[in-house]
């Protein structure tokens, strides 16, 4: 028998219920923030990715799943900024719309080892809003991210925060992040020592405590940044503080795609683990115009909806029972039952039947565990008298419709039955 791919899922209905329930309460959420959904493909030419997370990032260089076909180079997306940067700016939303803020859901894929909360194909639930640089941007997305978690039900979690400053800023912190490590590359894990000769902010989120004890004290607390990007923190920070959004400033956290400037946070949830990110995002302020488009900032965030899932504390609403449940007892009957069928679910009642050649005790099980709210059964004296037996399954009572006042009979019981 076939087995799923590894690090890939199959939802079942049960799940599928509580999965539409957080994408539904997503949505809510942020169209009181304004922001409108957007839809991308699930691949891209792999060179989006390598201009926008950069090519010395884990993702680019080890995780991503590529397709060759001739001479084009495809990759299914990792993850949804770039995507959106170059929809934002492919369909000219730069200049019809200047502003844009936009909101997706949907799979990512990356090559990564499986374990609890990291998947291959994984789900993005997130949000971009591209063409801004206010600080104030920066305070309603991680609001927004903060909202959206209480609203699925998610409590206890911890959002870290940094700026890594401007283009200019980040350079210099490198420089002497290199410059303090040049003696103690030895010591360093085999990763670090890579990311020494390219990604190597990344060095100070390691999570090697060898590496961690080396690096403590080299992350500049922020003194790294230009007075500008000074400001702009600060405006953050004191934008959160007035609308009361807990934050803890670490100076450590670097996150790992090239295209971040300026603010990023990551936020931790206790319950999952040793992948404890839910959801991180931040500030992009030159990927637009890395992608060919203006100089305009930018700023988003995504949570992994698979973590979200595993500590949510959300119940989704209850399944809506079935209507009516047709019991037809012969050839003949069956005949009818296919018309009254289409007749109901043709008026908007949900109608199902039995189709595995149960007896009239096995039907009426199945009804039952559907939440039937009615039951049709069609005998041969209901198809002689032109009726149907119409049963009440909440109080048991049962008695015969005229065929041609079913419908009537049905709205009538169904309305008495809410
Ligand atoms: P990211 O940190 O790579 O950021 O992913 C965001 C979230 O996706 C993570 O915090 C985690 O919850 C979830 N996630 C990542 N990888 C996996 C995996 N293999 N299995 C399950 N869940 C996973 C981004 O992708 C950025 N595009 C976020 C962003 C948007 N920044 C600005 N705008």
């Amino acid at each position: 028998m076939f087995k799923k791919v590894l690090g890939t899922k199959d939802l079942l209905p049960e799940e599928v219920r509580l999965w539409q329930s957080i994408e539904n309460t997503g949505r809510e959420i942020f169209a009181l923030y304004n922001y409108r959904e957007i839809r991308t493909p699930l691949i891209e030419e792999a060179a989006l990715y390598n201009r926008s997370l950069g090519g010395s990032t884990e993702i680019v260089g080890k995780q991503m799943f590529l397709i060759e076909r001739g001479e084009d180079k495809y990759a299914l997306r990792p993850e949804g900024t770039a995507s959106v940067v170059r929809a934002y700016l492919e369909n000219g939303l730069d200049k019809s719309a200047g502003f844009a803020k936009l909101f997706y859901i949907g799979p990512m894929f990356r090559a990564e080892r499986p374990q609890k909360g990291r998947l291959r194909q994984f789900h993005h639930i997130g949000c971009e809003a591209l063409g801004s640089s206010d600080a104030g941007l920066d305070v309603e997305i991680i609001s927004l991210a903060d909202r959206l978690l209480s609203g699925w039900g998610v409590s206890g979690q911890e959002i870290l925060l940094n700026s890594l400053g401007c283009r200019q800023d980040k350079q210099k912190l490198a420089d002497s992040l290199k410059n303090s490590l040049r003696d103690k590359r030895e010591e360093l894990c085999p990763e670090c020592r890579q990311r020494l000769d390219g990604n190597v902010l990344r060095i100070l989120d390691c999570k090697n405590e060898e590496c961690r004890r080396i690096t403590s004290g080299m992350n500049g607390q922020n003194s790294h940044l230009c007075p500008d990007c000074a400001g702009h923190f600060n405006a953050v920070l004191s934008g959160l503080d007035a609308i009361g959004v807990k934050y803890t400033v670490s100076a450590s956290l670097v996150r790992g795609l090239d295209y971040y400037t300026r603010t990023v946070f990551e936020i931790s949830h206790p319950g999952l683990g040793a992948q404890s990110a839910i959801g991180a995002g931040g500030r992009y302020d030159n990927l637009i115009a890395e992608l060919g488009g203006p100089d305009k900032g930018a700023a988003g965030f995504a949570f992994g909806l698979e973590r979200v899932m595993l500590v949510s504390q959300a119940q989704p609403p209850a399944a809506g029972g079935l209507q009516v449940f047709v019991v037809p007892l012969g050839a003949e009957a069956r005949a009818e039952s296919v018309r009254i069928l289409a007749e109901l679910r043709g008026s908007g009642i949900s109608a199902e039947t039995d189709y595995e050649g149960k007896s009239i005790k096995g039907a009426l099980r199945s009804a039952n565990s559907l939440g039937a709210a009615l039951v049709m059964i069609i005998g041969e004296n209901e198809l002689r008298g032109g009726t149907v037996l119409m049963k009440n399954m909440s109080d048991g009572t049962q008695e015969p419709v005229s065929r041609d006042k079913i419908l009537q009979a049905v709205k009538e019981r169904l309305n008495r039955n809410v």
